[in-house]
């Protein structure tokens, strides 16, 4: 190992990291007090330029979709990354930086010195994550990951931006872990589909009639994209998307110049628009509400993102039910309940999902099927559930929300939980949406807010909006404004008043 020198001390900022690049790599050099750190300069999730994070109260966090890392060691704190940071080795000597081009070496995998065995239901976002923090937490028993589908353990959240739309093929979609990981982390695959439960005997089974006990048992199964109930809805070329063999379907299907319709407005059925129209398809999105995501988003933005689309070339239909599907052995039209009929080669249906819990009958589940958890994600004793299908405690009450990060989050306070820690959900949630090459920001979960207010105009980002409640935040949306939102994403942990929050923004 060779130290080069790569920057000096006085180049180095206090309220951010510095690039520099050594031997074609990029390299983070942070000050942490009077030291400095050297760390992989791209974030381990989806190579973001860390040196564009934001620093705050002792962590980084990734600009692009938030995971944190302890400036002092590099060590991951929160998903979607599942890797802390390679630190490199690092000297000054007078007012120079010299850093090693090797990593220090780091992870290692726990002895294998205990005899309980720990099953993980579905290895999806938050089935994977758990597994990984299992082993980072120190567990050293068996580690069982069951999944129904061939090849799990990839980033879901691309099928409708990046793969649909042809850019990235069905099998470049990344592996949330290699194999190499799970061979050295000891964490057995099992593909298969788990069919019930018994929580008292602490045992469950598969549907080939395998079955398991298990000491402690994480359920993740996530959702079921929900399905019309109406003529013509079995048709060939009507399609959901929540998996990498949905989307091979609509691949398969979705040829440049034929007409998709799509069902729905919710952010996978307008991120489809987007992703099919850059195929080259044509797009009708017929929806129930006349501005998508004003909801969440509010008014404005939800207006935005939606002239966006229009100026991409997508129809936008908010007026009458969808009343059946035209075709005898292929799609041809979708028509209304007010008689408008809308020619059509696929359809594509995007109207929500339910909590893939059928197996778990037997366990007390909410009004739309989830399982209530407490807030260290405990469903009943030996038993944790995380992710979509869980419905946990968030400011007091009880919600169920669907976002990548949070579903991770979720499941590395299950493992820590498993292993008798005592860790509740006291962060915010985060999740990110694509549309048209833009990428939109979410941080909090606001249902009413007395106030909003803008930097930046939504229709030409960058632009950042507050709501607040009684002068505090309890959301931001933003476009283009990576830095700033990863800030809020620290800061927003602790109730944040309107006014400081934008003294802290406008900075
Ligand atoms: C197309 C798409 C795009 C998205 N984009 C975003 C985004 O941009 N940002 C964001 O924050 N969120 C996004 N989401 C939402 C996000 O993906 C989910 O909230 C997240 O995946 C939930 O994680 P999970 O672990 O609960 O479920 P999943 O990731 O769905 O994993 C569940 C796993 O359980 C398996 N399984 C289910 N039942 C069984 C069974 N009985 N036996 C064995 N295995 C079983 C499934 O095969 C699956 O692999 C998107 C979702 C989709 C579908
Ligand atoms: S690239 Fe850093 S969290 Fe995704």
């Amino acid at each position: 190992m060779t130290l080069h020198r790569v920057a000096r001390f006085a180049d180095v900022p206090e309220d951010r990291g510095l690039e520099v690049s050594l031997q074609g790599s990029k390299i983070l050099l942070l000050k942490v007090g009077d030291q400095l750190r050297a760390y992989q300069g791209e974030c381990p999730h989806a190579g973001a330029p860390l040196a564009e994070g934001a620093l705050c109260h002792g962590r980084l966090t990734c600009p692009w979709h938030k995971a944190q890392f302890r400036i002092e060691d590099g060590g991951l704190c929160e998903p979607p990354a599942l890797d802390s940071l390679k630190r490199y080795p690092l000297e000054v000597r007078d007012d120079e930086v010299w850093v090693g081009d090797q990593p220090l070496s780091d992870a290692h995998t726990p002895p294998n010195d205990d005899e309980r065995t720990f099953v993980i239901v579905g290895a999806g976002a938050a089935g994977t994550a758990a597994a990984a923090a299992l082993r980072e937490k120190g567990f050293g028993g068996r580690v069982l990951l069951i999944d129904r589908e061939t090849g799990a353990g990839y980033d879901r959240t691309v099928l409708s931006k990046f793969v649909i739309s042809g850019e990235t093929p069905p099998d470049e979609i990344p592996s949330l872990r290699d194999e190499d990981f799970y061979r050295e982390q000891r964490i057995e695959r099992i593909q298969g589909e788990v069919t019930s439960l018994d929580a008292a005997t602490q045992s469950l089974r598969l549907a080939d009639g395998q079955s398991l006990i298990y000491d402690a048992a994480l359920l993740a199964t996530g959702g079921v994209p929900n399905s019309l109930k109406l003529p013509g809805a079995d048709l060939p070329q009507v399609f959901v998307l929540r998996s990498k063999a949905h989307a091979q379907q609509i691949l398969d299907s979705a040829k440049p110049g034929q007409r998709a319709v799509i069902i729905g407005d919710s952010f996978i059925a307008m991120e489809s628009a987007s992703a099919l129209r850059q195929h080259g398809l044509d797009i009708t999105v017929l929806a129930r509400h006349p501005v998508p995501f004003a909801k969440q988003f509010g008014d404005s933005v939800g207006k935005a993102i939606l002239a966006l689309h229009e100026a991409n070339g997508v129809m936008f239909h908010a007026n009458g039910e969808v009343e059946r599907i035209e075709g005898s052995t292929h799609v041809e039209a979708v028509c209304l309940d007010n008689g408008q009929r809308f020619p059509a080669d696929l359809v594509l249906v995007g109207i929500g999902v339910s909590p893939a819990t059928g197996p778990f009958d037997g366990l007390p589940q909410e009004k739309d099927h989830s399982l209530r958890v407490d807030g260290g994600m405990r469903v009943t004793d030996g038993l944790w559930a995380a992710g979509d299908i869980a419905t946990f405690p968030l400011n007091g009450q009880p919600q169920r929300i669907e976002h990548w990060r949070l579903a991770q989050q979720q499941a590395r306070i299950a493992a820590a939980n498993m292993l008798g820690g005592d860790e509740h959900y006291l962060d915010v949630p985060y999740f990110w949406t694509w549309h048209f090459g833009k990428n939109y920001d979410y941080l909090g979960h606001a249902e009413a807010w007395d106030e909003v207010e803008f930097k930046g105009d939504p229709s030409q980002p960058p632009f950042i909006g507050l709501f607040g409640k009684n002068g505090v935040v309890t959301a931001a949306v933003a476009c283009e404004e990576e830095r700033t939102m990863a800030m809020l994403a620290e800061r927003m942990k602790q109730p944040l008043p309107m006014d400081e929050a934008w003294r802290l923004i406008r900075g």
